[in-house]
């Protein structure tokens, strides 16, 4: 099937990064939400970022605005009708997701492929929700989606091998490399071992053993890694990363996947990280 429309649910860190690769890729994106104003929101942070790259010279104004006549926005999923893929990525709870599962599987025509960007939850959950378990599979962007170059893709247990190749191939038409998993398991392969790396250095602050900028600075120099782990837990959001900690250890049931009751009380404080202006770092005003 040609691909020329994606729908792209949830306008947030990931989704409106999803919905820039996509027009940046020559794809018409349109990205929803809950509401048309969070969606328009995020189109006018996509503005903002690509005039940057206008600025430093990085893109010709004419490539901007190109990219920015593919992205249409939406307050609910009435576009899935017309879309020939679709990546949800909203907020990673699995009732909204299975909830949005169910009501693509009624919008969407029967050919196309509903992508999920969950870090950490099942698949087959959201795919039990809709009427085409085999068309479900996950495709599991990075950190900003427009520049890094993973996806992984993982089926659910009801996925099919055609559903998992279309995936391949369009992760491959948005410039990415993708890894295929041969099984579906909590958080895939970058984020389990990540996500348990970032986790203890929660501990670490958590249990006074040292400041977070020293974490980060430790594992800068010491482990040659481009940026520390709390600064990873604050861009990534520290409600994310709980939630993902939250998955492993129930699904997984092994205590190392426990995260501190300081990220429990950072989060009932508003410090989400770089989206709220504070996380184990102060951002300023938003
Ligand atoms: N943040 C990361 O680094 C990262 C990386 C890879 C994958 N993910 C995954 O991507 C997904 C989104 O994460 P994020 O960081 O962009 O979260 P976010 O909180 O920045 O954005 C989530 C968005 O989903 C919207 N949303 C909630 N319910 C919705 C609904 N019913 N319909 C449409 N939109 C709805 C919210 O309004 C919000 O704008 C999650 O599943 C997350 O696990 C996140």
């Amino acid at each position: 099937m040609t691909i020329k429309k994606v729908l792209v649910v949830g306008s947030g860190v990931m989704g409106a990064g999803i919905g820039q690769l996509c027009a940046q890729q020559g794809f018409d994106a349109v990205i929803s939400d809950i509401n048309q104003e969070l969606a328009n929101k995020a189109k006018s942070n996509i503005e903002k970022g690509l005039s940057r790259r206008v600025a430093k010279g990085r893109i010709a104004e004419e490539d901007k605005n190109a990219i920015l006549f593919r992205i249409s926005t939406a307050g609910d999923l009435s576009p899935a009708s017309k879309a020939d893929f679709v990546i949800e990525s909203a907020s990673e709870n699995l009732e909204i997701k299975k909830n949005i599962f169910k009501e693509l599987d009624t919008r969407v025509q029967p050919e196309v492929v509903l992508a999920t960007n969950t870090t950490s939850l099942s698949i087959s959950a959201m795919a039990e929700a809709t009427t085409r378990p085999e068309k479900v599979v996950q495709m599991h962007f990075f950190n900003p989606p427009t520049i890094m170059k993973l996806v992984e893709i993982m089926p659910g247990r009801k996925t099919a091998a055609e559903t998992l190749e279309a995936a391949e191939a369009f992760a491959k038409q948005l410039g990415k490399d993708p890894v295929v998993c041969k099984n579906e398991a909590p958080a895939g392969i970058v984020s389990r071992i990540l996500g348990q790396m970032l986790n203890e250095a929660t501990w670490l602050v958590a249990s006074n053993v040292a400041e977070p900028a020293n974490v980060d600075k430790a594992m800068k120099l010491g482990a040659n890694h481009p940026m520390g782990p709390l600064e990873l837990i604050d861009l990534i959001g520290l409600d994310v990363h709980r939630t993902k900690m939250e998955t492993l250890f129930k699904e997984l049931g092994d205590f190392r996947y426990k995260h501190p009751e300081l990220l429990n009380k950072m989060i009932e404080e508003g410090k989400l990280g770089k989206k709220t202006g504070r996380g184990f770092y102060n951002y300023g005003d938003k």
